[in-house]
């Protein structure tokens, strides 16, 4: 199977996604946040204050080139920048998770852990910038994606069941 690679903003849902399709079907998974935390064995958000955004955007890029030539038959989410690695369409097929960001906001806000989540997310911590990054990487989330869902008041299990019919045709 080809690989799937799910893109999208911040919140808007790519981990219980991701979750549910390795629960239905053959896929494995990983994540690149996840990976780049065990490489530098710091948490996200500690790479941004110490070392800077530009540090982790070059430890995206070395995942990037990992994944291109490492991994097959894996569902892969994505930190929400991460789509602006120069090899994302060659890593495997590029599902982007879709919602308005009022929604994805208030996705965020009414999860039990809400607090947690917006402290993990350095760039969500101005929502007014945050908007912002929002609306001009929406079109370029578009450009990119093979696949589109939109996630808006849907289940992550509907949203799995989804994706796994419209990868089908790329696999
Ligand atoms: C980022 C999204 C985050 C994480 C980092 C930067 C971004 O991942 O990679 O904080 O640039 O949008 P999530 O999309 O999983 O929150």
């Amino acid at each position: 199977m080809r690989n799937v690679i799910l893109i999208g903003f911040m919140g808007v849902g790519k981990g219980s996604v991701a979750r549910e399709v390795i629960k239905n079907s053959e896929y494995m998974a990983i994540d690149t946040d996840d990976l780049i935390e065990s490489m530098e064995n710091k948490k996200i958000k500690d790479i941004f204050s110490d070392n800077g955004e530009a540090y982790f955007r070059r430890l995206e890029k070395e995942v990037s080139v990992w994944l291109q030539s490492s991994v097959k038959n894996t569902l892969i989410s994505t930190g929400g920048g991460f789509y602006k690695v120069k090899n994302l369409k060659k890593i495997g097929t590029v599902v982007l998770l879709d919602s308005p960001f009022d929604e994805i906001i208030k996705r965020i806000k009414k999860h039990p852990n809400a607090a947690r989540k917006l402290k993990k997310r350095p760039l969500l911590s101005d929502l007014k910038k945050a908007k912002e990054l929002y609306n001009q990487r929406r079109p370029e989330y578009l450009e990119l994606a093979d696949v589109v869902i939109d996630v808006t008041k849907k289940s992550a299990e509907d949203c799995s069941k989804e994706l796994l019919k419209k990868v089908k045709k790329y696999a």
